[in-house]
């Protein structure tokens, strides 16, 4: 709690903007970043306590500003549990950003695809989750400041959020979906029988992020909002060897598309 405090003091101290959205940008997913009028960028290794990201494809840097006229904290890059962070280290910034004062959450990811509906490059707005990563970021002593023990999960993903979504959907020329995410741990991608075996127990997309983020969000009553860039299919006749280029490939090519979905819902 006390290094939640000092990182957000420290962010305080370096700009006079109170956010009141927070997005989390998933891999390849930064275009967003070019219509925010910043206001103060702060590298992730300057803030006290943060992790410091590892991946090559994200940069790791924390923008205030705003989108749209609406006042927001960006994350240009995220933290992964396969990238050997604790849950508590994943989640570190979604805090640190309720202490900001954010009031809700948008996310997003690259994804599998295992609904048969889908086509690369699609878009699937997350309207419930499956948790399958082997830690919980609220394991252990519960921050009572922040939220409860047992927190609710029966509405991870808002319902005002999904239906706004559902309407700007009907607006824009693209395929745009909803569905249930499932969140594996990593780094290796899914066998044949791994992506059936998802497919049966109700996910339509799966990665290996956001999940934690949303949960530790839920705690602190943060309404959340997601969305699944999907980057490769993994349904029979579909699966072919996973190429990271092909999933930035992909994630390029939906960007723009998620860049206007996640405007038109700050409006
Ligand atoms: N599995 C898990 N994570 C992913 C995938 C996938 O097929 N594609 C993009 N992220």
């Amino acid at each position: 709690m006390q290094q939640i405090r000092e990182a957000a003091d420290y962010i305080k101290l370096h700009t006079q903007l109170t956010p009141e959205t927070g997005i989390i940008l998933g891999t390849g997913l930064g275009g967003l970043v070019a219509s925010l009028k910043i206001e103060t960028e702060i590298p992730y290794d300057d803030i006290p306590h943060f992790p410091v990201s590892t991946v090559d494809s994200h940069h790791g840097r924390l923008l205030l500003g705003t989108l749209q006229g609406k006042k927001v904290a960006v994350m240009q890059g995220r933290f992964h549990y396969y990238e050997g962070y604790s849950m508590r280290q994943v989640t570190f910034p979604v805090r640190v950003m309720k202490l900001l004062g954010i009031k809700q959450l948008f996310v997003s990811n690259a994804a599998g695809g295992l609904n048969t509906t889908f086509n690369i490059a699609d878009l699937m707005v997350i309207n419930d989750h499956i948790n399958l990563q082997p830690a919980n970021p609220l394991t252990g002593t519960n921050y009572n400041e922040l939220g409860p023990r047992f927190p609710d999960m029966s509405q991870p993903y808002n319902s005002k959020l999904l239906a706004k979504a559902k309407q700007i959907a009907e607006q824009m020329n693209y395929p745009i979906h909803q569905g249930v995410y499932a969140a594996v741990p990593g780094p290796n991608l899914e066998t044949p029988a791994e992506y059936k075996y998802l497919r049966i127990i109700g996910a339509d997309a799966v990665g290996m992020s956001t999940v934690p983020e949303v949960i530790v969000a839920r705690h602190m009553d943060i309404p959340c909002f997601a969305v699944s860039v999907i980057t490769d299919l993994c349904f029979p006749g579909a699966i072919e060897e996973v190429k990271i280029d092909k999933i930035l490939a992909a994630a390029a090519k939906a960007e723009p598309f998620l860049t206007e979905l996640i405007l038109n819902m700050l409006l």
